[in-house]
């Protein structure tokens, strides 16, 4: 099976970054931001991603749309400032372009100015990779 890791960051924290450092690492696999388009046929994509305006970004749609021929499954990998996933943004979207979706996700709660401070922890990065690589083969 191939692996792949796009990331999404916006903020300067970088919190989603770390969680895809975190998966790379687990993974030894490259994490590339979603500039970088896939170029073969890829059986998990771990999309690792944020909730902003209680949405995901555009830039994550515009990638699903670009490279939808070329993704297997996505299995989704997030964080917020409420708590809340946006395993229901990505999945609207991934229906729309026709791309499935593992029930399986990765969620945890991070910082967001003055709120949720240190989050996500070591731990959580532990967890997160630990969550990857018990899906990749
Ligand atoms: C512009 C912006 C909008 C956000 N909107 C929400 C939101 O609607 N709901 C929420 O729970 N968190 C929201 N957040 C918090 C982010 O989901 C959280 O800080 C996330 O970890 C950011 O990842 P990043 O550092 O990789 O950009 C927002 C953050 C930013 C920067």
């Amino acid at each position: 099976m191939k692996n792949a890791i796009r990331y999404y960051t916006k903020s300067k924290k970088g919190n989603t970054k770390k969680l895809a450092d975190a998966v790379s690492a687990a993974l030894g696999i490259e994490a590339l931001d979603v500039s970088s388009d896939l170029s073969e046929k890829t059986d998990r994509l771990f999309l690792i991603n944020a909730m902003y305006a209680a949405n995901i970004d555009k830039e994550v749609v515009r990638f699903l749309e670009r490279n939808r021929e070329n993704i297997g499954e996505i299995v989704n990998m997030n964080t917020s400032a409420s708590g809340a996933s946006t395993l229901s943004a990505v999945k609207k979207t991934a229906d729309a372009f026709g791309i499935p979706v593992s029930e399986k996700e990765f969620h945890c709660a991070a910082s967001w100015i003055f709120i949720n401070k240190g989050l996500p922890t070591e731990e959580d990065l532990k967890r997160a990779g630990e969550f990857a690589s018990g899906l990749a083969e």
